[in-house]
């Protein structure tokens, strides 16, 4: 394994590591410019200020690889909670929620973490929001994209995220295009072998293109969610060629990655969804990021410097 990664993962392990981290004055800031907080509150906070700005949200609670049916119904209790919270702020139409297979046991009971999603689904939809089931790593790729089929006969609305760097993502891109879903198509924040995605960035980005013009030549809504300047880009020309617009498609940032450039686009007339992760669970998040794919640390890096 990759020394970098290796340090990176036994430090996202370590409470210690932890404490030591969190004293330190830069870390605190990324954590306070990547995560919205740890409760509830921190979250409706966040979501006020930016759908005050006219920007849209998918909220995520932190927590993943959970195993034990009481920690797994604990996660659909913080996502009724938040919904019915942002239900009577008056914040839930037009939001998304963003859910982890693997936080509602997905490792341990396939069937019940798809009960669990459609608990989560059936308090979105009383709320008005609608539901994301985020992708993790390539040995779940399939299992999660059945649980959102299934989730989708009760609720078209769901989306599925695929990730450009795998291999298979064309051939996913083409079905789900042409079934009309809500697709949210990222580069892909795991580490995966050579024989299920591609390596070099330049691949990535090459599938990342071909995957935009099928989803937006497709009859359901593209959910474009990158930084990268050059596939935004290209999502606006490939969206214009296809005769799109703008409503029928969504931008999808990080919340704290590229704000200003959020609100540029939202200034244009794009649809721009940002992605709110809160809950106590953010070293995970952050450190996890680093270690799944190591480049993220000039990532994360260049969102430090870039607040100064
Ligand atoms: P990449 O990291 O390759 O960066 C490309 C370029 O973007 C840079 O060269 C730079 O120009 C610009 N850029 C990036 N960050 C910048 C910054 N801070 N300041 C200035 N410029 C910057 N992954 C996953 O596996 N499963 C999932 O479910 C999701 N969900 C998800 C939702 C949303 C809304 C987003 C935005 C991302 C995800 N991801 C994800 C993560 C995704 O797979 C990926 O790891 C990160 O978005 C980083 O890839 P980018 O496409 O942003 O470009």
């Amino acid at each position: 394994m990759n020394p970098l990664r290796s340090t990176i993962l036994a430090a996202s392990r370590s409470r210690r590591v932890r404490h030591g981290v969190e004293s330190f004055g830069a870390t605190r800031r990324v954590v306070d410019r990547f995560v919205a907080g740890e409760g509830t509150d921190d979250a409706l906070e966040c979501v006020h200020r930016l759908t005050g700005e006219g920007l849209r949200v998918t909220v995520d609670h932190l927590g993943e690889e959970v195993t034990g049916a009481t920690g797994a119904d604990a996660t659909v209790e913080a996502y009724t909670s938040l919904l019915a919270a942002l239900n009577e702020k008056d914040l839930a139409r037009g939001a998304d929620v963003s859910v982890k297979l693997t936080a509602l046991g997905l490792g341990a009971d396939e069937h019940g973490a798809r009960d669990r999603a459609a608990r989560i689904l059936a308090s979105a939809r009383d709320a008005g929001a609608t539901m994301t089931i985020d992708m993790e790593h390539s040995a779940l790729t399939s299992t999660t994209l059945d649980v959102v089929e299934s989730l989708r006969d009760e609720d078209p609305s769901v989306a599925a995220v695929i990730q450009a760097m795998l291999r298979r993502t064309e051939r996913d891109a083409s079905r789900l295009a042409a079934d009309g879903a809500r697709v949210r198509l990222c580069k892909g924040a795991y580490a995966e072998d050579a024989g299920v995605a591609f390596q070099r960035r330049a691949d990535v980005d090459a599938s990342y293109r071909r995957c935009l013009e099928i989803l937006m030549r497709g009859s359901g809504t593209p959910l474009v969610a990158t930084h990268d300047p050059a596939m935004l880009t290209a999502a606006i020309e490939l969206a214009a060629a296809a005769g799109r617009i703008p409503g029928s498609y969504e931008l999808q940032l990080l919340l704290g990655v590229r704000p200003d450039e959020q609100r540029r686009l939202h200034s244009l007339g794009m649809t721009v969804r940002v992605y709110v992760p809160f809950g106590t669970e953010w070293w995970g998040y952050l450190m996890r990021r680093l270690a799944e794919r190591p480049q993220n640390l000039a990532f994360f890096a260049r969102a430090l410097a870039s607040r100064r």
